[in-house]
């Protein structure tokens, strides 16, 4: 039967859904997809399970063995669709100018034309699933409201551990207000009869934005920011331009509590790039020496931040779940998420063991041995020997799990709390190998929103591409910003301003670097729990007990500063990680002189002129 001779798809709305224009949005969706069936979502555990098992039998999931991992699943994507498409990703405001020179741009006419033939049946033969779900607490007043079109049970299931999704967001909708449309789909429709595979995905990708609409559409890819869409495209990409217009901010941070022994509570955002270590540190487990210390999560990848009439810029966490990097996460680097990973989890690319566990490279540092044999991401035989010889990995480097907030150990009381938190610091740190200091306060909120647009930061796994490259990465947010990147660092410096002339105290501003690497090309910092240190004295700053030392950037700590018992790391160590190479940092100022010469247009003279004070600082 052709697509015209089709009988109209009942909608089959529940009553629950109150909202005509979700309504008449799904009916247009329907027209123009031509799903062969609905399942609108209702958020249940019951639906959850039903759908993971529907994804058992269609060969995308394999339960867990149920002993070792109660309740979780592992998914193997094609090897073509492993990881966010930043070149397929556009933001397709209306002028050019707006989505700046650091995004993919086209014009919106022309991209829904482009868009419209590839959406046209793309759903056929599938079912279409309609995603209610709430970014941030249900109700606050720092949420959203989202809702996901997707073709794929897999984000279906996703999304309802990464985001609140379910019934009680329509309650929260009623009839009047508003939602993000965000239409998903894996591209590959079903001719009749046609047998699916375990993973439909489309080698053409088109991860779109349209800001001044507010409208995300995705096209060709099932695997993570490109699929799931609540997280980088509507809390990053179309928040922040909400935030630009409305007087908030939509970060690319963690955000944590850190308890001192006395009980008192600090609360810090922290933006680092993907893959540097975020929800790590948002989990950190204080070393030996802090006793009665305690770090609590609050978020581990996304902070929304608006201003409050007390003056002070409160944070929530708009997700419900982590999708964290596996590769690397162990025991010893953050013992709160392995616990948080003992059951209902989804795990995407990493391997299988032979008793139907999950294993992934960084686990062995655990057991002490590395596993007889394994059956890797792609599903082939894997040894140790055969690792050895060909440098295979058993897990894809950018292989994840997905699971619920509710099951870390270390998270926050108040994670959840319409409020958000008070923040008190904000820190940006980079992956650098040489040049950037262990940490540094910034003198001002000028140099601290100076030192974050010039970041720099060596690409991750988390993205297709070339890795390891030094990229500028301007507030860890290069692939996540939804407008002109100029015009987002005026919004901070204006945001600083407005706070700072109503009489507020802004929080501090950090930049640091745990990657640096000795001549013998391994970490000199040891990182993980070890951070605390560095925490600590950031804590310390903040109640004015510790004098820190003046540099050409801003205030390093010294030595003596940080709380060093538990770990023989020498002053001579402490020296080269807070070193600061004069050469190599005039070498870095070229990078910053190339980045603002990209970003010219509406680029703050104030950054401008904190870039000169530098020079003529490293000059002197
Ligand atoms: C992520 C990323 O998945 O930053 O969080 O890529
Ligand atoms: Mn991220």
């Amino acid at each position: 039967m052709n697509a015209a001779a089709r009988p109209a798809l009942d909608l089959k709305v529940p009553d629950y859904v109150k909202n005509p224009r979700l309504v008449a949005w799904v009916a247009d969706m329907v027209a123009l997809c031509k799903p062969a069936a609905i399942h609108w979502c209702d958020g249940s555990q019951a639906e959850y399970d039903r759908l993971c098992q529907q994804l058992v039998d269609s060969g995308t999931f394999r339960k867990l063995n149920p002993v070792k991992r109660p309740n979780s699943y592992l998914a193997w994507s094609d090897p073509s669709d492993v990881a966010r498409v930043e070149d397929r990703t556009y933001i397709c405001s209306q002028k050019k100018e707006d989505a700046g020179p650091t995004n993919n741009w086209m014009d919106p006419a022309q991209m829904r034309a482009t868009l419209q033939p590839l959406f046209d049946g793309c759903m056929a033969g599938r079912t279409l699933y309609v995603v209610p779900f709430s970014m941030g607490p249900l109700g606050s007043h720092i949420a959203h409201i989202g809702v996901e079109l997707s073709d794929s049970p897999y984000v279906a299931v996703n999304m309802r551990i990464m985001t609140r999704m379910g019934k009680a967001v329509y309650d929260v909708l009623g009839t009047e207000g508003t939602f993000v449309p965000c239409v998903h789909t894996v591209g590959a429709p079903l001719q009749a009869g046609q047998k699916d595979v375990a993973w439909p995905c489309n080698p053409t990708k088109y991860i779109v934005h349209y800001p001044e609409t507010r409208e995300i559409w995705s096209y060709g890819s099932g695997y993570g920011g490109n699929a799931l869409l609540g997280k980088k495209c509507f809390a990053l990409r179309i928040a922040s331009n909400m935030g630009r217009d409305q007087g908030w901010l939509a970060e690319h941070m963690l955000i944590l509590g850190v308890t001192s022994p006395e009980g008192k509570k600090y609360h810090i955002a922290a933006a680092f790039p993907s893959a540097c270590g975020k929800t790590n540190f948002s989990m950190l487990v204080p070393p030996k020496g802090f006793e009665g210390w305690k770090v609590t999560t609050i978020g581990d990848d996304i902070a929304w931040i608006k201003p409050h009439a007390d003056g002070k810029l409160y944070a929530i966490n708009p997700e419900a779940g982590y999708f964290g990097v596996a590769p690397g996460t162990n025991h010893h680097t953050n013992p709160n998420c392995m616990a948080s990973l003992d059951k209902n989890v989804i795990f995407t690319n990493v391997a299988l063991t032979d008793d139907g566990d999950v294993w992934w490279e960084g686990m062995e540092k655990d057991t002490g041995v590395m596993p007889d044999h394994l059956i890797d991401w792609q599903g082939k035989d894997w040894t140790p020997a055969k690792a050895k010889e060909t440098g295979a990995k058993a897990a894809h480097p950018n292989a994840r799990f997905t699971v619920a907030a509710t099951n870390n150990p270390a998270l926050d009381q108040q994670w959840d709390d319409a409020n958000g938190v008070a923040i008190d610091a904000f820190i940006f740190g980079g992956r650098r190998s040489t040049t950037v200091p262990l940490v540094t306060e910034a003198r001002n909120w000028t140099e601290g929103v100076y030192m974050a647009a010039t970041m720099g930061s060596e690409t991750t796994a988390a993205a297709a591409g070339q890795q390891g490259v030094v990229r500028r990465d301007p507030f860890a947010m290069l692939p996540f910003m939804g407008y002109n990147m100029s015009d987002y660092f005026q919004h901070w410096l204006e945001l600083g301003q407005k706070l700072q002339s109503s009489g507020a105290t802004l929080p501090k501003i950090y930049t640091t670097n745990w990657f640096l690497k000795g001549d013998d090309g391994k970490f000199i910092w040891p990182g993980y729990g070890e951070n605390m240190r560095v925490l600590k004295w950031i804590i310390d700053r903040i109640e004015g007990k510790a004098k820190g030392q003046d540099n050409v950037f801003g205030v390093s700590p010294a030595y003596a500063e940080l709380n060093w018992t538990g770990l023989s790391f020498s002053a001579e160590l402490f020296a080269k990680v807070t070193h600061i190479d004069k050469a190599a940092w005039q070498a870095e100022l070229k990078l910053h002189d190339e980045l603002f010469t990209q970003l010219a247009y509406h680029l703050p003279a104030e950054l401008t002129q904190a870039k000169s004070a530098l020079a003529q600082r490293l000059d002197a």
